[in-house]
């Protein structure tokens, strides 16, 4: 099957060129001028751009948290994430049973996503105990079923130690995989939440209240140090929040260390506290870490601008605000954490930081597809337009405006947080290996046809 994509305008993370895009057999055949497609199907993309698919790297599909479940399974959230010009995901799968193998919570998310998923997706292992078994298995899973990343959190109840995680991540630099870490300081988010609570404070503002900037900054350069001791190991800080952390990331750079990968997420480069000042709306924003200030998000632009910040995902994790987020009003500690965000993700990047002149387009490129494709041994098939890559394909119309609303998303929740922002931009069409998946905001692709993606090392700038 042939497809040519006629005079748009493609974007690559350097460059953009005016011209035309051929596909075949799910593949991307060539980039060029005056191409031709012999009996094969034309796209005109006059006045377009044309962008690699989107790569998520951090979803929480069907996620289940203590006693909640995020209300996206691999369908309706894949749906979604297309809708929004992502073509692949690597989902951080869930905590399982005390003590239980990494290869179980893997083995449960083939059953999840398998036959569902509407776009390719892989994902991350997750460590909640460190032992001869754990690090053997980390080998194993990396070779034989490429999961070369496990996540590792700082907080919550299956945190690891600092000796755990130290432990981790010299056997990460042995082995060339990566480890993507939450990071808050656990003892002084809990203290905090049982001091507001114990007080009658406990509107959706003391979730924000009991998890300070400094929290994250004090987790984020305890990682890096650790890093660092464990030889550079290969250490990715997933969903920074604050200035002051990006401050730690400046510093162990400016000290020479490698191997350092950084996300943060459109939420906390576009939201604030004020989320949180109507007790029953601002459940809508409780999120770990929570939204910050306002110098928090222009820090984080800069980060992004300046290349500080390596990806843009979005910690898609969707609860119902008519349902499981009730469970938080007149208490913020029993609100399920989490919020809805993989649609919304391109079309935000592209209006707030395009249009508005804050990133450039091949910057958006780079933040939203090559860079996580590269950190997360994707590379190249996925987050680039070059023959040989997968035919994975958005055409967005950079003219149109919108208004973003729930009405027009795709997945399971009940909300957006962005609801009534104007857009700058729409996305026409989204092809997945080659098929086009959505048109004019339907979902037209296949159930169950993303296939798992066998992932290889990370790719990290600077790394040895
Ligand atoms: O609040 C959030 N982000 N929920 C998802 C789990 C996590 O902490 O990443
Ligand atoms: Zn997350």
């Amino acid at each position: 099957m042939k497809t040519i994509i006629k005079n748009g305008t493609l974007v690559t993370e350097s460059e953009t060129i005016r011209g035309d895009l051929l596909l075949e057999n799910g593949i991307i055949q060539a980039l060029g001028t005056g191409l031709s497609c012999e009996g094969g199907t034309e796209i005109d993309a006059s006045g377009k751009y044309v962008l690699p698919g989107a790569v998520d790297v951090h979803t929480h599909m069907d996620l289940q948290a203590g006693p909640w479940r995020a209300v996206d399974d691999f369908y309706t959230g894949t749906v979604a994430a297309a809708c929004g010009g992502t073509t692949a995901i690597v989902d951080h799968v869930a905590f399982g049973p005390k003590g239980c193998p990494l290869r179980h919570q893997i083995d449960q998310y083939h059953k999840l996503a398998d036959g569902k998923a509407v776009i390719d997706y892989g994902f991350h292992g997750v460590l909640q105990h460190v032992d001869e078994g754990i690090l053997a298995e980390m080998e194993r899973l990396a070779r034989e079923e490429g999961v070369t990343s496990f996540k590792a959190y700082l907080t919550y109840d299956d945190k690891l130690s600092d000796a755990d995680l130290f432990r981790v991540l010299r056997r990460a630099g042995e082995l060339g995989v990566i480890i993507p870490v939450h990071c808050e300081n656990d003892g002084v988010v809990n203290y905090l939440r049982g001091y507001y609570k114990s007080r009658g404070l406990t509107d959706p503002i003391y979730h924000a209240k009991s998890r300070p900037a400094r929290c994250e900054a004090e987790a984020v350069n305890r990682v890096l140090q650790l890093a660092a001791m464990a030889g550079d190991a290969p250490v990715y800080i997933v969903h920074l929040s604050t200035a002051a952390g990006l401050e730690e990331i400046r510093h162990a750079r400016a000290r020479g260390q490698k191997n350092i990968g950084v996300e943060t997420c459109p939420q906390y480069l576009l939201l604030t506290e004020q989320a949180y000042a109507d007790p029953r709306e601002g459940l809508k924003a409780v999120m770990s870490p929570p939204l910050r200030t306002q110098a928090d998000c222009e820090a984080l632009w800069g980060g992004l601008a300046d290349g500080t910040i390596d990806a843009v995902a979005t910690d898609h994790c969707p609860f119902r605000f008519a349902v499981e987020k009730q469970a938080g009003l007149g208490d913020f500690t029993a609100c399920p954490n989490g919020a809805p965000g993989v649609e919304e993700r391109l079309p935000l990047l592209y209006s707030q930081g395009v249009a508005k002149g804050r990133i450039s387009i091949c910057d958006l490129v780079r933040l939203l597809c090559a860079a996580p494709s590269r950190l997360y041994g994707l590379y190249p098939q996925k987050g680039t337009l070059r023959p040989g890559a997968d035919a994975d394909v958005v055409i967005l119309d950079p003219n149109a405006q919108r208004t973003l609303t729930h009405s027009g998303l795709h997945g399971a929740a009940d909300y957006t947080c962005y609801e009534g922002m104007p857009l700058q931009g729409a996305i026409d069409l989204v092809l997945v290996r080659g098929q086009v998946a959505v048109r004019d905001n339907r979902f037209v692709g296949e159930k169950g046809a993303g296939r798992y993606l066998k992932r290889g090392r990370s790719v990290l700038a600077g790394q040895d």
